[in-house]
């Protein structure tokens, strides 16, 4: 079983970084495979509402770019983590491009174990998490548990080591997302997952 962690930071060896290197290493503990997929680099283009995922690429965005790969990336994982800095109380602006385009694409994550983390230097972490959670929880995602919200603090890779509490809290994500690997895994055929159709969708127009 695999899973896909995601870094939306523009840092490829920043804070969260080495949170979900943390994780992964955690993961291969309980014999879960993680690959880490950094897509917050650069300048990120954002979702333009175009639809284009829709219409014209087999649900691809028309920005052919790494968010593509990691759509595909995410669609073959049996689960997934969605990694972020907190850029003034909310989710850092790249990476907000980046899952506002992955999830409009349409991500499967029905029945798959999932979980958002966040670093913060020191507050507005709650915040940036709920706002990741949002996209996991309208895309099917079953949420691992944890023992607190999933906010690690520090300034660096080095310093979010020293949160002993933060790291304590992604180790209890980890064992909690593995236990639910093996138990959908185990349950998968005797025990479908809801078809969760989205064919009720109305815009408040009276
Ligand atoms: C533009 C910007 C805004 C930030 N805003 C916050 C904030 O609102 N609250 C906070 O605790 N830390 C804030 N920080 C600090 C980062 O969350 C912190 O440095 C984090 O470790 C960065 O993670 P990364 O190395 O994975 O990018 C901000 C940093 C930057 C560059």
């Amino acid at each position: 079983m695999k899973v896909l962690a995601i870094n939306g930071s523009p840092k490829e060896n920043g804070s969260t970084a080495s949170a979900l290197r943390f994780m992964a290493e955690t993961l291969a503990g309980a014999g879960i495979e993680t690959e880490i997929a950094h897509i917050g680099k650069g300048p990120v283009q954002g979702c333009t509402g175009c639809n284009g995922c829709d219409e014209t690429r087999d649900g691809k965005c028309i920005y052919n770019d790494n968010i593509n790969a990691a759509f595909d990336k995410l669609n073959a994982a049996d689960g997934l983590i969605l990694g972020a800095p907190t850029y003034y109380g909310g989710i850092a602006g790249g990476a907000k491009s980046a899952f506002d385009r992955l999830f409009y694409m349409g991500a499967d994550l029905k029945g798959k174990p999932a979980a958002a983390i966040t670093v913060a230097r020191r507050s507005g972490g709650e915040d940036t998490f709920h706002q990741l959670n949002s996209y996991l929880t309208l895309s099917g995602a079953v949420i691992a548990p944890s023992t607190y919200w999933n906010v690690i603090h520090g300034n660096s890779g080095e310093e979010i080591m020293r949160d002993t509490e933060g790291v304590r809290i992604l180790r209890c994500v980890c064992e909690s997302m593995a236990w639910l690997l093996n138990i959908i895994h185990a349950a998968k055929n005797s025990v479908p997952f809801p078809e969760m159709k989205r064919d009720a969708w109305m815009n408040f127009i009276r």
